[in-house]
């Protein structure tokens, strides 16, 4: 049955976990078929061909497994690939930008919106370009954050250097008047209690992680690939390409459960 095949979720470590928290709450009939390329994390120090031959082998590898549609779990890859990618794979796919784009320019009042994210998305510039197309009067200021990611991965959440790295990158966004923050990286909802301790109470906090489910729920419903929940209850699958203990560990307090956690060779072809 094409409804019941997997979505599948992909990730260069456990910050797409983040995103799979919003498939089981807004699309809890789907199983989901999660690959967390950590061998290769972080992301966000890598070039535009390098982030393009990672996820090419891992659409590939989604689609070997009969996955019905793909979401990005991952900004920088959202950023960089995800246009290149849906040239070359028929498979639908759906990426956090222009959702996260959106829901920010809603969220500002003062038409001031902090973009903290990886250094390859603030390269991209994705992100600016799409507020801009949607609401023109809203100014964006961007932070690259690269200390953040291998904090998270590390486990590093609720530490001194957590903390010190989170207020290091906030400040200079905090100075230019901001209300809006953008967590631009699927990692740093990890780092929530961080952020909200240096941002204060009046900042608002955007994760595209909602809006991006939400509208590939809308297209999975157009497309007529919405599971039946009659057909048994959803599957999560979990696959990396580095160590599986690390990541089932990280994974185990965010997902309420120790996962079942499978390493896979990906081998990449272009550098
Ligand atoms: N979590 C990813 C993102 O949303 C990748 C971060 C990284 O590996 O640097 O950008």
């Amino acid at each position: 049955m094409e409804q019941s095949r997997p979505i599948g979720l992909f990730d260069s470590g456990i910050g797409g976990l983040t995103v799979l928290q919003e498939v089981r709450r807004l699309l809890p009939g789907e199983s989901v078929l999660y690959f967390g390329d950590t061998a290769y994390v972080p992301y966000g120090s890598r070039s535009a061909a390098e982030l393009v031959a990672l996820g090419h082998r891992i659409i590939e590898f989604l689609v070997g497994m009969g996955v019905k549609y793909v979401i990005f779990a991952c900004n920088t890859s959202s950023s960089i690939s995800l246009g290149i990618l849906r040239q070359r794979f028929r498979v639908p796919m759906v990426g956090l930008v222009e959702p996260g784009a959106a829901a920010a320019v809603r969220a500002t009042r003062n038409g001031r919106v902090g973009l903290l994210a990886t250094e390859a998305t603030v390269r991209a510039g994705a992100y600016e370009r799409a507020m801009k197309r949607m609401a023109p009067e809203v100014r964006v200021f961007s932070q690259a954050a690269p200390r953040l990611v291998p904090l998270v991965e590390a486990g590093q959440m609720g530490t001194p250097a957590a903390r010190e790295a989170v207020a290091e990158y906030l400040a200079p966004l905090l100075d230019k008047g901001i209300d809006t923050l953008l967590l631009g990286c699927t990692h740093y909802p990890f780092l929530l209690p961080e952020i909200l301790e240096v941002g204060g109470t009046g900042l608002k906090i955007v994760d595209p992680a909602a809006a991006t489910v939400a509208a590939a729920r809308g297209e999975m419903g157009r497309l007529s690939l919405l599971n039946n929940p009659s057909s048994g209850g959803p599957r999560y699958s979990f696959f990396v390409s580095g160590d599986p203990e690390a990541f089932a560990h990280g994974a185990r307090t965010f997902l309420g459960f120790r996962p079942e956690v499978t390493r896979v060779y990906l081998p990449v072809k272009s550098f």
